[in-house]
């Protein structure tokens, strides 16, 4: 069996060139198939809020259920890097309680990192210095939704574009593993990911940042609701889906399943 990845084997990936492959996954299941089909990183996303519990956005999910998700999909991977979202709320009212909370989601769930949105620096710091490795989050991040607006690209303007390059440095300072970014122009993914040493890892930020990441039931198919610009279907699982389960209501209703081999013997 293959070893996990670690923070040094993301950063180590960086300096030699290669892509850094990074997909969400939220259960056992999905991401088994996932690690096996070689991923280097698996984030447990807080969008589990809205493509597992249909929620319209990602505000009320909750540490428990992210604890819950992160569980499952560590206990389905051997080899990739788990990072494990932090929920709204659970680190924004201070250092102490994100340090609490990164801490109690490391240990419940036994993920390779924690990640969390935003500029929280001295956050990103302390929980470096507690041996807890973190991805950070620029960009667009949907913990701001109310706060956006419908604005989803950031960083079209000076000044904003200055300020994700410079938070993307500080929080590199301050020892964090990878960066995710997302909804950037292209020529801002391709410069943090120039001047950053850790792996920038994109999200409709463009063809030039380190590497990619996507929701996994946006690539499959699976997430009817909406589809993003920087999203392709790869293969559409949900329509796999319908097929199976309306042969499946076919083969109950025509007595064709179960079957003779199915019969338990006494
Ligand atoms: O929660 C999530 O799935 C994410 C990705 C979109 C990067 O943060």
């Amino acid at each position: 069996m293959e070893k996990r990845l670690t923070s040094q084997d993301m950063i180590k990936m960086k300096a030699r060139g290669e892509r850094v492959t990074a997909l969400t996954a939220y259960d056992y299941s999905m991401a088994r198939a996932i690690d096996r089909a070689g991923v280097d990183m698996i984030l447990v996303g807080d969008s589990l809020g809205m493509v597992v519990y249909g929620e319209e956005n990602t505000l009320r999910v909750t540490m428990d259920q992210m604890i819950s998700h992160g569980s499952a999909v560590v206990r389905g991977t051997s080899r990739a890097f788990v990072a494990v979202d932090m929920p709204f709320m659970s680190f924004q009212v201070s250092v102490e309680e994100g340090i609490r909370n990164a801490g109690r989601l490391m240990s419940a769930t036994g993920a390779s990192a924690v990640k969390f949105e935003g500029s929280h620096t001295e956050l990103a710091g302390r929980l470096v210095e507690c041996g807890i490795p973190v991805v950070g989050h620029l960009g667009y991040t949907p913990q701001s939704v109310k706060a956006f607006g419908r604005e989803i690209v950031r960083g079209r303007a000076m000044e904003e574009r200055e300020r994700i390059m410079d938070w993307a440095l500080k929080l590199e300072e301050a020892g964090i593993t990878a960066l995710v970014l997302e909804s950037v122009p292209e020529s801002l993914g391709k410069q943090i990911s120039e001047e950053l040493r850790i792996p920038v890892i994109g999200i409709g930020s463009g063809r030039f940042c380190d590497g990619e990441i996507q929701v996994c039931y946006d690539i499959m198919g699976l997430y009817p609701d909406f589809t993003p610009k920087h999203t392709r279907i790869f293969s559409q699982v949900g329509r796999t889906v319908t097929r199976s389960v309306k042969k499946y209501v076919r083969a109950v209703k025509e007595r064709t399943f179960p079957g003779e081999e199915n019969v338990l013997r006494p």
